[in-house]
């Protein structure tokens, strides 16, 4: 059994851009909290505001490239980054890595390495709205409610076992700005709850599929 633990847990979070899903797991796992605390935070992207809120709390922080698929046809740059992780994975003995806007997808080996021990998070009501650019696929579709999911990051892309949702209304004079704002702060409430819910036992890869 992977969860629960009897000790405090150690997060990574992945994060490409700015990091307010960083924060917000920040804040409801600071340092010392009895569940979790986020002891490590990786970036595809040197100038990340999620590095300098982690370097800022003298969490460390690391940058890797990691090149977008089209311009990795080898998959050799991938390669790279997921040895470069998972020797910083090791070396500050991660129980649980937290997706956050983490914009590029690891390879089969990765995710079956970190299965149940690897969370995204979605501005979408998955399986709605897979991929980029969910907020305004969901405008184009004219549907009445948008939201967020968190999951266990499976072989797919935004596939794997859904562990909990949030859902805003969409209002007819929402731009994709508008609605993006809205699902954020619904965001920041569901991927503290989801990783409680993973580290105490109560949502598992194998249960919730
Ligand atoms: C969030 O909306 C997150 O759900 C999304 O990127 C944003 C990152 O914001 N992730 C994806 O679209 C992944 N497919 P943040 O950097 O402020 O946390």
């Amino acid at each position: 059994m992977l969860f629960p633990l009897n000790r405090p847990a150690r997060l990574a979070v992945f994060a490409s851009g700015r990091g307010s899903n960083l924060d917000a797991i920040l804040s409801n796992f600071p340092k010392g909290h009895s569940l979790a605390s986020v002891s490590l935070v990786m970036s595809d992207n040197a100038d990340a505001g999620a590095l300098e809120k982690a370097l800022t709390r003298g969490i460390p922080a690391y940058t890797f490239p990691f090149p977008a698929r089209k311009k990795d046809k080898d998959g050799l740059g991938r390669k790279a980054f997921e040895r470069e992780a998972e020797h910083y994975l090791e070396a500050e003995q991660i129980d649980l890595i937290c997706l956050a806007g983490f914009m590029r997808l690891f390879s089969l080996e990765f995710n079956e390495r970190w299965q149940g021990r690897l969370l995204n998070i979605h501005p979408s009501l998955l399986p709605e709205f897979k991929g980029l650019h969910p907020q305004r696929q969901a405008l184009e579709s004219k549907v009445s409610e948008a939201g967020c999911t968190v999951h266990f990051v499976d072989a797919g892309v935004d596939t794997g076992p859904i562990i909990l949702q949030k859902r805003v209304p969409v209002f007819a004079t929402d731009t994709e700005e508008s609605l993006s704002v809205r699902i954020l702060e619904q965001e920041h409430l569901a991927y503290p709850e989801a990783i409680r819910l993973v580290l105490e036992g109560k949502a598992k890869f194998e249960a919730v599929l």
